[in-house]
């Protein structure tokens, strides 16, 4: 499977002449998100839990950011107010210049559990977000066809997702969430159900997609190894109520050495961090 993976991964497409959604004005390297001064509070009937307190955070185009925190501290919760799925009790999120309050186009999402459609081909599950969108069936299926080759399942387009291990079911997704070219993707431990070999390959193949596109990925990992080989930045976050800890910027060349003394050393000193957070208290 390793081998596919790495046969399949190219990402010579062209990425950067899609128009499906219209480009922003926004610059590569220029803030396009504006997290500001964000809380949430879930009410239950037993409970009250403030999950955030006044975060702020502002994300470049382009950028590859991860956020890593402790367990519980509210990552996921972050994502789901700027996927729009669920509303911040205070505070406001900006994408370009307009707030963010549901669901677009504009930005595309990448699950752990997959949320595929076990029914559907591969295929027709990155054919979704085009579906609703309402193009033609000619075009959704050269978009689609693109977008597998892009991830190296042009093969299996009319498989079953049931039939796929479990790094080629998240390469549909990823597939799925670019088949759009929404500006920003969202991706919430992508890899974390997936065995440590299948994780660095799809670690790899991910920065190759990238390389090609100025889309913004907002990366949630609980693997500070993960963290450190991706990141442009990558953000800390305390114990919850969830507050900035550190914001590290990493400027060394990709692909990274996973080895090398910088690399052990920064992941270290996030790990110390981290775990320091985890004491209960
Ligand atoms: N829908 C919800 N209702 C009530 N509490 C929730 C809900 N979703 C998450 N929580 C609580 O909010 C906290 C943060 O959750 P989450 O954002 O999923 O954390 P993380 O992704 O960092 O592990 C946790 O204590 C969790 O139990
Ligand atoms: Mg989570």
């Amino acid at each position: 499977m390793s081998e596919l993976i790495e046969e399949g991964v190219t990402a010579e497409s062209a990425v950067e002449t899609d128009t499906f959604v219209p480009e922003s004005d926004i610059k590569e390297g220029e803030d396009q998100i504006h997290i500001r001064n964000l809380s949430k509070t879930y009410v239950t009937d037993e409970s009250e839990t403030v999950v955030l307190e006044d975060f702020s955070l502002d994300i470049r185009k382009g950028e590859l950011i991860t956020i890593v925190g402790p367990s519980g501290c509210g990552k996921t919760t972050i994502l789901r107010m700027l996927a729009g799925l669920i509303q911040p009790t205070s505070g406001q999120i900006l994408i370009g210049n307009r707030e963010c309050t549901a669901p677009g186009a504009d930005r595309g999402m990448v699950f752990q559990d997959f949320a595929l459609f076990p029914w559907r081909s591969v295929r027709k599950n990155v054919e979704f977000g085009l579906e609703i969108a309402g193009l033609p069936k000619e075009e959704r299926r050269q978009r689609a066809d693109k977008y597998l080759k892009i991830v190296g399942l042009e093969k299996f387009a009319d498989h079953r997702v049931h039939e796929l291990s479990g790094g080629m079911k998240q390469r549909v997704a990823i597939a799925r969430a670019m088949v759009t070219n929404p500006d920003v993707i969202l991706m919430d431990e992508p890899f974390g159900a997936l065995d440590a070999q299948t994780r660095n390959i799809m670690q790899a193949g991910l920065l190759r997609i990238l390389e090609k596109t100025d889309q913004t990925i907002i990366f949630i990992t609980h693997s500070v190894d993960e963290a450190v080989y991706l990141s442009d930045r990558i953000v800390v976050l305390t114990k919850r109520p969830a507050k900035i800890k550190e914001v590290i910027q990493i400027d060394w060349p990709r692909p990274r050495d996973r080895a090398s003394v910088e690399f052990t050393a920064l992941r270290k000193r996030i790990l110390e961090e981290l775990e320091k957070e985890n004491v209960m208290d």
